[in-house]
């Protein structure tokens, strides 16, 4: 009898501990099954893929001072690691995943199809378009098995390219013509999405877009001083409002086993970008590396003589569009660990241990994001969403 009290309150003091010291800490592989990671996109989820498609044999992501942190540049646009390999890392992957264009790769723990430049629509220069990435996945598919596909984790994150492209070329493009192309993009981003599901992928990582307006690069392009722009950020946000509602429909589908999560990447960004000593982050409203009014340009090209900071973990973007590796590790513990104000409806751990072929209970709310309650009692305060 007594043992097992104390087997009780040992397993109450764990709970208890647990909670309090949620969710921020993971430990690498705990508890999680083996699978891979699918990663699809542009130069954020790329990890090496352009080198195989550019004829520039000088490309700024493989040179320094990309790569620097870990003494490796190595295609990926960050001072070191990227958000794909922090999650890789939790997933007790070694090693990371490798680009799928890589001859030889090994491919047992999954691989990543982003490409710098990505887009959904268009036919961007020497990458792929999303459509062209769930091909290639296609042609390698009999590299894994149905049942490994259905159980392992596939991580969007696209758009960008579409909405900074679509505003260059449409400077004056009105309401409804902006409406028009978000919906174009989202439609494609569904078909997209759509296929890969009748491949036999059944669990979804998708990332709403940063405020496109606050990226370095495009303060500096449309000289908005310390201002975010604008029209971008509308943008971004039209986007994002229809993820969730786009994979809610998958998921409810009858016995479908759709499953997906959320990142609120855009009110993550946006926060941090605003209160930035908050996240302790010196610098958030201009790069790490380049030159310009906010050294956001001409990171490790060649012909351009670019500034860099002295601490990269200091700032929140390194180049003028990506972030430093201090804030990919953040962002990959907000997708794996962080409470509903961030990531909906469940994180990124929850997501892989999730029965396959169960349809999910929860699904995707509108509200849920981007609220900021009051307190109103003193247990709210246990909500640690400021941090998030
Ligand atoms: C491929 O990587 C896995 C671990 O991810 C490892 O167990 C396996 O031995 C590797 N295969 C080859 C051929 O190197
Ligand atoms: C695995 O993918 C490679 C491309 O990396 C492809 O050449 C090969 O045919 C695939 N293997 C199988 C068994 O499908
Ligand atoms: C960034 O913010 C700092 C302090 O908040 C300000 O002094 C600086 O001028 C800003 N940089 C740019 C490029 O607007």
């Amino acid at each position: 009898m007594a043992g097992k009290f104390s087997l009780v309150s040992v397993m109450g003091a764990l709970l208890v501990l647990t909670i309090f010291h949620d969710p921020i800490i993971v430990y690498a592989g705990q508890g999680v099954p083996e699978v891979a990671l699918f990663t699809f996109g542009d130069s954020y989820y790329d990890v090496g893929n352009k080198q195989f498609l550019s004829s520039n044999k000088n490309l700024p992501q493989t040179l320094w001072p990309y790569g620097k942190s870990r003494d490796n540049p190595n295609g990926k646009f960050s001072d070191g690691y990227i958000v794909p390999d922090f999650i890789g890392e939790f997933m007790a992957i070694p090693n990371g995943i490798p680009p799928a264009l890589q001859p030889g790769a090994n491919l047992s723990r999954g691989a990543s199809f982003a490409v710098a430049d990505a887009s959904i629509l268009g036919a961007p220069k020497e990458s792929m378009t999303l459509n062209q990435q769930v091909s290639k996945f296609k042609k390698m598919i009999t590299n894994w098995t149905d049942d490994y596909i259905e159980k392992s984790l596939f991580m969007i994150y696209i758009g960008t390219d579409d909405y900074l492209n679509f505003m260059k070329a449409n400077p004056t493009a009105d309401a409804s013509a902006q409406q028009a192309f978000v919906t174009s993009v989202t439609n494609q981003l569904k078909n997209d999405i759509g296929l890969l599901y009748s491949l036999g992928a059944s669990k979804f990582v998708v990332s709403m877009l940063a405020p496109l307006g606050c990226l370095p690069i495009v303060r500096q392009e449309y000289k908005t001083g310390n201002d975010c722009y604008e029209p971008l950020n509308a943008l971004a946000r039209q986007h994002n409002e229809k993820i969730g509602p786009i994979l809610n429909e998958f998921a409810k589908k009858p016995n479908g086993g759709f499953q997906f999560t959320v990142l609120d990447f855009y009110n993550a960004v946006l926060r941090r970008t605003r209160r930035n000593h908050n996240y302790r982050f010196y610098v958030a409203n201009s790069s790490c590396c380049g030159v310009g009014t906010h050294n956001a340009y001409g990171c490790g090209y060649v012909n351009v003589h670019s500034k860099l900071c002295e601490y990269q973990r200091s700032y929140f973007f390194f180049d003028g569009r990506h972030n430093t590796e201090k804030a990919q590790e953040e962002i990959a513990h907000l997708l794996y660990g962080a409470n509903l104000n961030v990531i909906q409806p469940m994180t990124v751990r929850e997501l892989i241990v999730f029965p396959v072929k169960e349809n999910m209970r929860e699904f995707w709310e509108p509200n849920k994001l981007s609220v900021r309650r009051r307190p109103r009692s003193s247990l709210d305060y246990l909500d640690l969403s400021a941090y998030y």
